[in-house]
């Protein structure tokens, strides 16, 4: 639920505009992005304490540059335009950018010449090193404008409205790279619009169990699918709070899951007082999936068989008006927004098209915040680490990490030589330091031998990576050691496997699963 007092981000396709928003919240005032087609009623009707002009790729002069009603700098609210954000206030109020000859992309120095507003707290001696990326800049200001710093590339790397709250910066304060980059936020966001820090995690929770607790009728029950993630989990527990056992958390063993994690998601659950409706499927998804080797084929028959089994458990319950989703902001926001709110809404999480055929309202607490968001409040909730700091793991489980049909055999060897990877990794301290670490089995066998006997088995793959986003991931360098060691005991005790391989492997091209 949103609080009070917000700062509201428009975007004009900055990579960084999403970073605006975090370091927002990081000063613990609550921050939206919204596109930049958005129109002024909506703005008005959202009440923000402060608006930022994002950065973005375009250039006021491009024919189709995307542009904002300049009423907007009369609503009495303060502005501050960053990179493109300030270009297009100064091209709208009268000012004059221009093609400059150089472009300034990297650090750059900057001098401030009035450590007032939005530079309060800065030395004006010295010189501030910040990250620029523009081929436009200000040539003449517009009128009741001054300059607040200037850097040797951009005598305007900053100005002012001499009366009105109207700011705008060249740098971008976003970046880690920019020095001043916090400080000249919260001067914004504190001296200017004049935020309170209150917006925590801890008041977050308290203000959505709240808000769950107005829209959910007493008669009304909610259902949630829980899969032992982060996001599932911290979801069906703010729900819980609000409503207790109307809330009927549904967690659907698929047969594809890891050694021992059916176990492992219900004795956490019990813990956290959570009574879970167990269903066990793993019989009908494995027969589906009988013969089946290509990935996509097997994703859609899982997706499908996911989707059966919830909504007949769903429709077992009775009075279920509402599914609770651990959707997050990142999977909300229009990305490349100037073009119109139309991108990419993933409609991900296992049960897509599901609120549609049984006509649930959905609950989705989470969809203002980003992962380390989600994080912070696990912890505040109390959640162990393993469950805070879980590696990602695929919907359709070991079945798109068994190159080739999925059978029960198959699932075995993975299951174990899966669980050794794990144990050693989290032995080793490794496992929080990497965004993946696992097993693959391929569909290859090799000859080895053992004792006296030539032996013809399977190859188990190691798949360990770094990674942000994973949009992109390199693979980890494991020590040697820890390596041995787990070629060493997959080999071992592993029946039916004699070769382990590691995969070497960036993305892109190569993906972080296998299949
Ligand atoms: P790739 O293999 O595309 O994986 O580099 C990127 C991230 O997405 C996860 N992944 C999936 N997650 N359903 C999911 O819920 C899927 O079908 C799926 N395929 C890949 C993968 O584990 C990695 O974190």
């Amino acid at each position: 639920m949103r609080p009070e007092e917000a700062i509201l981000v428009l975007d004009f396709g900055s990579q960084t505009t999403q970073l605006i928003a975090r370091r927002i919240r990081e000063l613990k005032v609550y921050s939206e992005i919204r596109p930049c087609t958005v129109s002024l009623e909506e703005i008005r009707a959202f009440h923000p304490k402060g608006i930022i002009l994002s950065g973005g790729p375009a250039s006021v002069y491009d024919p189709e540059a995307p542009s904002i009603p300049a009423e907007l700098f009369d609503l009495g609210v303060p502005v501050l335009g960053i990179c493109y954000g300030m270009q297009l206030m100064a091209h709208l109020l009268g000012g004059r950018v221009e093609r400059s000859f150089k472009r300034e992309y990297g650090p750059a120095e900057l001098r401030v010449l009035s450590v007032e507003d939005l530079f309060t707290g800065l030395d004006p001696s010295r010189s501030y090193r910040v990250w620029m990326s523009h081929g436009d800049r200000i040539e003449v200001l517009p009128p009741d404008f001054v300059s607040l710093a200037e850097s040797e590339n951009s005598p305007y790397a900053a100005m002012r409205h001499k009366e009105k709250p109207l700011f705008g910066v060249q740098f971008h304060p976003e970046v880690a790279h920019t020095e001043i980059g916090r400080k000249v936020l919260a001067n914004f966001v504190f001296g200017i619009c004049g935020c309170q820090p209150t917006w925590t995690m801890e008041s977050f929770i308290e203000a959505t169990v709240r808000e769950i607790r107005k829209t959910v009728a007493p008669e009304e029950r909610v259902v949630c699918a829980l899969s032992g993630g982060i996001d599932s989990t911290v979801t069906a527990l703010l729900v819980h709070r609000a409503i207790g056992d109307r809330l009927v958390p549904i967690f659907v063993n698929n047969g594809l899951l890891r050694k021992g994690e059916p176990e492992e998601v219900l004795s956490l659950m019990e813990s956290l007082g959570l009574s879970v409706r167990y269903v066990d499927a793993s019989q009908r998804f494995l027969k589906r999936l009988r013969g089946v080797t290509d990935p996509e084929e097997k994703r859609r028959i899982i997706g499908h068989t996911f989707i059966e089994v919830f909504e007949e458990e769903a429709r077992r319950i009775g009075g279920v008006k509402w599914l609770a989703q651990g959707t997050l902001y990142p999977d909300v926001i229009e990305s490349v927004s100037f073009r119109g709110p139309s991108a990419t809404i993933k409609t991900h999480h296992n049960v897509g098209g599901l609120p549609e055929r049984m006509q649930l309202k959905l609950i989705e607490p989470l969809r203002e915040l980003f992962k380390d968001e989600v994080r912070e409040i696990a912890r505040e909730l109390g959640l162990p680490k393993k469950v805070v700091w879980r590696q990602p793991f695929p919907g359709p489980g070991l079945a798109i990490r068994i190159l080739g049909e999925v059978t029960e055999e198959r699932l075995r060897i993975l299951r174990e030589a899966d669980a050794i990877v794990t144990e050693e990794m989290l032995e080793s301290g490794w496992y929080y330091r990497v965004w993946q670490s696992f097993a693959v089995l391929v569909p290859v066998k090799t000859v080895g031998v053992m004792g006296d006997y030539r032996t013809y088995e399977h190859v188990v793959a190691i798949r360990c990576v770094e990674s942000q986003d994973a949009m992109t991931a390199d693979w980890v360098r494991l020590p040697y050691e820890l390596l041995a060691r787990l070629s060493n005991r997959i080999i071992n005790e592993v029946q039916g496997v004699n070769r382990v391989v590691y995969d070497i492997s960036s993305k892109p091209p190569a993906t972080i699963e296998w299949e």
